[in-house]
């Protein structure tokens, strides 16, 4: 097959009506976060056992289209001795891989930060889509302050993203862009429209500029809100429309798919946020998810590292995942919540 008929068919695997991507890329020290909050210790072992856990979900697949490892993840076997990537591709799961090296300082711009990763990047590709992985993830993050993100810090984030994108592309490896203004800080939701405005500008001129094909690209943004320390928090209608109407000024209608990151909403908020969202009129792109805490935030508290509670964790995910499969098709209800099964 050739590279665009490979992106065309992965992006056809990726984007499909009533599901989304699960992200479980945590970089070691985030999932040693994550475990630590539900009092197990990050090991390889335990990293190894709670992500089979994920991917042994029965009918995961049901509304889960793609799954984002990290690198480690891809080497990792179940108990049983299956690889991870084709334990994912069993389940009608696409694996994808993280890329990125994770963000520092943007030099001499204080407060900004800048992502790396894309030294040697096309041959860690090669291995990886010899691992089993058809696409990958790389995030940018952005500070909303009095002083940030720079004009700079906007300028140079979009330009590593775009080359990311060109190098996965040209790889026949389908990119997703997570350019993530972050939630921290008590700015208004006004605010954070303003920089995301800039921010997706910027990066759709960056990936336009280094040929990158948009149908063959998934946009990973994070929703429109107040900020985490702003005293009100707005409701989901409001939510959608201030994200709708910023993503309909930058963002291509030759995108196929949006998959928003939860970012720090509550597993509730996200489903009601993307549920508010498709309930709005048609856009060109669908709206979806790719949510890394808002759907494995319940299945770590039920499994908190015991053996006996893994079909209570793999539960709690099915069911986190059945209600984003819902607000994709904008039939999710807060009642759904305590309705059990
Ligand atoms: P959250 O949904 O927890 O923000 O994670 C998504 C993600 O992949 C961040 O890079």
């Amino acid at each position: 097959m050739n590279t665009q008929d490979q992106l065309q068919e992965t992006i056809e695997l990726l984007v499909q009506k009533g599901k989304g991507i699960l992200a479980a890329d945590e970089s070691d020290p985030t999932i040693a976060k994550r475990f630590d909050a539900i009092g197990v210790t990050s090991t390889e072992e335990h990293r190894r056992i709670y992500r089979s856990l994920i991917l042994e979900t029965p009918r995961l697949g049901d509304f889960i289209s793609g799954i984002i490892l990290f690198e480690e993840t891809l080497g990792q076997r179940t108990g049983d001795g299956t690889a991870l990537p084709e334990l994912a591709t069993r389940q009608g799961i696409v694996p994808g891989i993280k890329v990125d090296k994770s963000k520092g300082p943007l030099a001499l711009s204080p407060g900004d930060e800048i992502t790396q990763g894309l030294d040697g990047l096309a041959q860690r590709l090669e291995a990886y889509q010899i691992q089993g992985a058809r696409f990958a993830k790389w995030r940018n993050v952005y500070h909303i302050s009095d002083t940030t993100p720079s004009r700079l810090a906007i300028d140079a984030n979009a330009e590593m993203l775009a080359r990311y994108a060109a190098i996965c592309q040209a790889q026949g490896i389908v990119p997703i862009v997570e350019p993530e203004v972050l939630m921290d800080g008590d700015h208004t939701i006004e605010h954070c429209a303003a920089v995301s405005e800039q921010v997706l500008h910027a990066l759709f001129h960056a990936l336009h500029r280094h040929h990158v094909i948009l149908e063959h690209t998934l946009l990973k943004p994070s929703m429109i809100t107040p900020g985490k320390s702003y005293p009100q928090k707005a409701v989901p209608t409001v939510v959608a429309e201030q994200t709708v109407r910023i993503l309909r000024r930058t963002v291509p209608a030759a995108l196929p798919s949006i998959n928003f990151l939860s970012g720090g909403q509550t597993p509730e908020e996200a489903t009601a946020n993307l549920n508010a969202m498709n309930c709005l009129a048609p856009q060109p792109w669908e709206l979806s998810f790719s949510y890394g805490r808002a759907l494995q935030q319940p299945a770590l508290q039920a499994w908190r590292g015991e053996p006996g509670n893994v079909m209570a964790a793999q539960a709690a995910l099915y069911r986190r995942a059945e209600l984003n499969g819902a607000a994709r098709r904008g039939e999710y209800r807060p009642e759904m919540e305590s309705a059990g099964g």
